[in-house]
């Protein structure tokens, strides 16, 4: 039989057609054309034929609503992001830039497992038994069981499950692996879908886990598909800097546990080790206190951590840039909108820079107050007081609304030596005499303006 050939499905309409065209020819869009594989007539040769024959309906309340086991990782630190470890016949995908260590990680942790008892499968597209080996021997792994398998072809990475039934496989990278279906390049968006697809539904019929590896584009954003994320279970990203030796996993998606729980690690000479403790990590060590800088504290998942937040402001040409690190830039422009408007401190003609330090990206707006305080210090030259942090999300009317859970914060701070805050109202403790705020003078504001006033006056 000859082979069957692939067509092109717009991505807009679903239109489709024989060849690749610049331009959809069912609903004129551009470039919305992407090769996928071919549809047999026959209903048996269907992709998921095999799954459909299973289907039966039960009601819900009959269903027992049985705790998936969870397997755990052995890294307190990843077992955490994941919910508790890893979940039969789950699919996770973990991305991130290149060299921040998402292969290294993803080794130690087969290692562990294998260690424990689990049969193990480490699929390598990108590098050599030979390079694996090299890499394990540098974390300490001698005389490891992983079984490796250099192959980035779809078909024999499947027989391959099929016939060694894992517990755990891990495929490094998804952007390598390539099916025969198929007559684009390994990378392309159809490849990426096309064998994430077939390698979720060989984790759900199987119940091997298994973890993708995926490659982020310039921009951050996972190469290939963004229906990536919805195929599979649990979506784990990379962040930090790679000239720092931290490095946060985050859960962006997880079917079986919270999103947003961090997991933090360092990365040593042996590998990336888990960091049980921390909150001050995101800290720089001023001596003194200096212009520009506001600590605050983020609650990333179920920790509250404390974060520096840095702001330059220095007078700009015409044309006055406004550069985020680690914040969202747009967010950035809103609040110097509201300084202008409410606290009547104007940027008009300065550029304006923010830094998130650590390379640790805050999304939730509890940090605009810390990023407004750092703007205002930076721009009269005046240092915040030592022992100084601030949180709460500021409003495009200039009120300071609250942040979620902030006793939990406020007991952190205090904690680890903090003594003054500026905080929204509605966070206030209601008893502020118990030991967890001991130390600490907590201003409550409602409103920008009033901020501003608590500051000058501290
Ligand atoms: P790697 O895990 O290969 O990253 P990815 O798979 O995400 O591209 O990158 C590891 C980086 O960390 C590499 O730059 C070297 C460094 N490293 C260490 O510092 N210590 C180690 O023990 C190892 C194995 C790597
Ligand atoms: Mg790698």
């Amino acid at each position: 039989m000859a082979k069957e050939k692939t067509h092109y499905v717009c991505s807009d309409c679903g239109g489709t057609s024989p060849k690749w065209q610049g331009k959809c020819p069912s609903c004129n869009a551009w470039n919305t054309l992407i090769e996928s594989a071919p549809e047999s007539a026959s209903p048996v040769k269907n992709r998921f034929a095999s799954l459909a024959k299973t289907a039966e309906i039960a009601v819900l309340g009959d269903i027992d609503a049985i705790d998936m086991a969870r397997t755990p990782t052995g890294h307190e630190e990843l077992d955490r992001v994941l919910g508790g470890g890893m979940v039969e016949g789950g699919v996770v995908l973990i991305g991130g830039d290149p060299g921040i260590g998402k292969s290294t990680l993803l080794l130690q942790a087969l290692d562990s497992l294998q260690r424990s008892g689990q049969s193990t499968l480490y699929v390598t597209g990108e590098e050599s038994g030979a390079q694996v080996a090299l890499r394990a021997r540098r974390l300490g792994l001698e005389g490891s069981q992983v079984r490796v398998l250099a192959e980035i072809g779809l078909e024999k990475i499947l027989a391959t499950l099929q016939a060694t039934q894992p517990d755990i496989a891990v495929i490094d990278s998804i952007q390598t692996v390539y099916s025969d279906q198929l007559t684009s390049a390994p990378g392309s968006v159809a490849q990426v879908r096309e064998c994430a697809a077939h390698l979720t539904r060989a984790a759900k019929a199987s119940g091997v886990c298994i973890v993708l590896v995926g490659h982020v584009t310039k921009e951050g954003a996972l190469a290939g598909p963004r229906v990536l994320e919805h195929m599979v279970d649990t979506v784990l990203y990379f962040e930090g800097d790679t000239h720092s030796s931290f490095r946060l996993v985050r859960a962006i998606k997880n079917r079986f546990g919270a999103v947003n729980e961090i997991g933090v690690f360092a990365m040593t000479e042996k590998g990336l080790k888990g960091v049980s403790n921390p909150s001050a990590i995101f800290l720089s060590q001023h001596a003194e206190p200096v212009p520009g800088s506001c600590v605050m504290v983020t609650l990333e998942g179920t920790r509250p951590m404390l974060v520096e937040i840095q702001a330059l402001v220095d007078s700009g040409g015409p044309s006055p840039r406004r550069l985020s690190v680690g914040l969202d830039k747009d967010r950035l422009a809103m609040l110097l909108a509201v300084l202008h408007r409410h606290a009547g401190v104007a940027c008009m003609d300065q550029d304006v820079f923010v830094n998130a330090v650590g390379g640790v990206r805050i999304s939730e707006p509890a940090a605009d107050l810390a990023v407004l305080l750092a703007i205002t210090s930076s721009l009269r030259g005046k240092p915040l007081p030592k022992g100084f942090f601030a949180f709460g999300e500021v409003g495009l009317a200039g009120e300071v609304r609250p942040a979620p859970r902030g006793q939990e914060r406020l007991k952190e701070a205090a904690k680890l030596g903090f003594s003054v805050a500026v905080v929204p109202k509605a966070n206030l403790p209601r008893n502020l005499k118990t030991k967890d705020f001991e130390g600490l003078t907590i201003h409550a504001v409602e409103r920008v303006e009033q901020a501003m006033e608590v500051v000058r006056n501290l």
